[in-house]
């Protein structure tokens, strides 16, 4: 019987500055680190976001942090959506609030984007799961341009309380069943019958705009186009836009 995995958070190896934890924990699970070793950094130089964008917090306020799932099997098929259902319950589990996400993998409280997760693969290997959640940034301090503001979880919370409560959600939700995934996911959605728009998406989605519909059993996005067809949209694939 292969040995239980040990939580999430041991080994941890932590950064005052790096350019990316996602960066150090992808070398780290090449080189053969155990399942739950996660690396986190004070301040990132090249944090990365989802496809290609940049990530930046200010020194000390947010959680970095890149945990290392190994090896990976048909259980985790549906990680993409388990994780930032983690990165949910333990916010809730620190502070009055509700947090929702928005397909596939960012949480929201209050329509503002409080965490991203960007996870990099190679299965079936090892996943590196990356996760920034903004702890104690204030309002002034997110960069101007974001099209929406973002913001924290406040509440004289620590990065170090957030980064635990993760790592024992993140336990929780990477053994969850498919079936648990999908109905917590469910209730969280927070585009469910809103406008929005996408491009990049392969085969007949192309580009498009249409009204999110849920997800589907794979954790595909249903979404509804103007001309009433139904497409079905990989999270791999697309840049979703909301229109309101
Ligand atoms: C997104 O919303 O686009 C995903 C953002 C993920 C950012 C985190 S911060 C810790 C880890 N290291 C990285 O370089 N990126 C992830």
């Amino acid at each position: 019987m292969a040995p239980a995995r040990a939580g999430f958070g041991a080994p941890r190896l932590h950064y005052r500055l790096t350019d990316s934890t996602n960066e150090r924990a992808r070398e780290l699970a090449a080189a053969g680190a155990a399942s739950g070793t996660i690396v986190t950094a004070g301040e990132q130089t090249a944090g990365r976001g989802r496809r290609g964008r940049q990530w930046t917090a200010p020194p000390g306020k947010a959680v970095l942090c890149s945990a290392v799932l190994t090896p990976l099997d048909a259980r985790h098929a549906l990680l993409p959506l388990a994780a930032p259902l983690a990165v949910c319950e333990a916010v809730e589990s620190l502070a009055p609030l509700r947090c929702r996400v928005k397909w596939p993998n960012d949480v929201w409280v209050d329509e503002r984007k409080l965490a991203g997760v960007l996870i990099e693969a190679q299965p079936p290997a090892w996943a590196v799961i990356g996760v920034g959640l903004n702890v104690s940034i204030e309002p002034d301090e997110f960069p101007s341009d974001l099209r929406r503001p973002a913001t924290s979880i406040g509440h004289g919370v620590s990065t170090e309380e957030a980064l635990a409560a993760l790592c024992r959600q993140l336990d929780e939700w990477v053994e969850a069943d498919r079936a648990r995934i999908l109905a917590d996911f469910r209730e969280r959605d927070a585009l469910r019958g809103r406008e929005i728009s996408w491009v990049g998406a392969g085969g007949e989605g192309g580009d498009g705009s249409g009204v999110a519909d849920g997800i589907d059993d794979r954790g595909n996005l249903s979404v509804v186009s103007g001309e009433g067809e139904r497409l079905s949209l990989g999270s791999g694939e697309v840049t979703l836009t909301l229109s309101d």
